[in-house]
């Protein structure tokens, strides 16, 4: 087991997952997940922050125990429950019987649910320090829904360093290097736009407060609990999840997202990206719903200012694969974006009446009437679709220019 010191202070303790095929049994992971783990050193106590998931429990002991020694934890600090931070927390519990667990009042109240640990807990709340020796303060403040209830993120005041949580992480185990200024971190920016808005993009309301709160501390080095710590980029990482958390978008792009039996719904997507390129828009991802995982679908209709949604009836309803898609980001609030809807028919409109009450629910406004077709596309369909499209293009390239 490799652990990395990251300062005077701090150690990383954290552990990759390269076995686990997706995350939150929904979201895959082809790059990998990490736990991240981290052990802060006062003169006279020792504080580890955040845990790993129940099946790394012995690598995480084994990293502990290779950087105290004989000596033994103090503190335990649970920034966020869920279990892919606090799985191991029982085995902890049995390897160190002194560790006492710190965390708010509900931190402490899901632990008894989860764990069944009821002795040996510090409860603290929003604002409270914990002192660990010379010059050496922890302080905690929550942040509420940044994912679930309890969480909180604990702030090292003497090195400016903030262990974040789940807030500014990614996905992707990390290759060696922990921290940034060690590793080319290309691959973990959009591995971080689909963690947030597949996990934590519906409550962008509790991020921007968490944002706002944290906006007085100084910040050196952020510590998530995935992904790279942040050292050099932290501008970049806030910056992303600040313009995610205000459902504002990466681009001036466009996301075509639609669903096709026998290809005729698909003939219109094709049509639009067309018209979409043609109108100068250069960011253009064109996707099959019932071929790509919801989880990609999503992070590209959160990266791109335009959305276009095509898809047929289907038993007289909306085509399952798009209706997901349409759930998908209703649940998540989904605002400031350009939309436009195609929908195919043999018998029944179901598919475009489905899809406008989605996007109603959004409060989403059309850049153009729905297309729709009967049967297969035909000529005035066509160019109706060409239309919807080249207006949109037209709106993308004015917010370009604003922007
Ligand atoms: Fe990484 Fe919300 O847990």
């Amino acid at each position: 087991m490799r652990t990395v010191r990251i300062s005077d202070r701090v150690h990383y303790i954290g552990v990759n997952d390269r076995t686990t095929t997706k995350f939150e049994g929904m979201w895959p992971l082809p790059l990998g997940v990490s736990y991240n783990s981290y052990i802060v050193e006062g003169s006279e106590k020792t504080a580890i922050i955040d845990g790993v998931e129940a099946s790394r429990a012995m690598q995480h002991i084994d990293a502990i125990k290779q950087i105290l020694g004989d000596r033994r934890p103090d503190y335990l600090v649970i920034n966020h429950m869920e279990p892919d931070h606090s799985g191991a927390v029982r085995m902890l519990r049995q390897a160190f019987p002194g560790i006492v667990i710190v965390g708010n009042a509900m931190t402490l109240a899901f632990n008894r649910g989860y764990y069944g640990i009821d002795s040996q807990t510090l409860q603290v709340k929003d604002g409270d320090t914990l002192p660990l020796g010379g010059d050496t303060t922890l302080r905690f403040h929550l942040t509420p829904m940044v994912h679930w209830p309890e969480t909180m993120v604990t702030y090292l005041e003497e090195e400016q360093t903030l262990f974040s949580g789940d807030a500014f992480g990614c996905f992707g185990a990390l290759n060696g290097a922990v921290v940034d200024t060690d590793m080319n971190t290309a691959r973990y920016f959009p591995e971080m736009v689909r963690y947030y808005t597949n996990i934590v993009g519906k409550y962008g309301q509790f991020v921007q407060k968490a944002l706002k709160k944290l906006e007085g501390l100084a910040i050196g080095t952020i510590c998530s609990t995935h992904g790279p710590v942040w050292r050099s980029q932290i501008k970049e990482v806030i910056d992303i999840y600040d313009r995610l958390s205000r459902y504002e978008p990466l681009d001036n792009g466009a996301t075509i997202v639609y669903g096709s039996m026998y290809g005729n719904t698909e003939i219109m997507a094709e049509t639009a990206a067309q018209a979409l390129a043609e109108g100068g828009v250069k960011e253009i991802s064109v996707i099959n719903a019932s071929h790509t995982d919801i989880s990609y679908i999503i992070a590209e209709i959160f990266r791109h200012r335009g959305l276009i949604i095509a898809a047929p009836t289907y038993s007289d309803t909306l085509f399952p694969p798009v209706a997901a898609v349409m759930e998908a980001i209703a649940l998540r609030g989904l605002q400031n974006r350009e939309v436009a809807v195609v929908g195919g028919h043999t018998w029944s409109q179901q598919a475009i009446k489905a899809m406008q009450q989605y996007i109603d629910a959004c409060r989403l406004t059309p850049v153009a009437d729905p297309v729709s077709f009967k049967h297969a596309p035909a000529a005035d369909s066509l160019a109706q679709c060409a239309g919807m499209a080249a207006e949109m293009a037209r709106i993308l390239k004015v917010s370009a220019n604003n922007g």
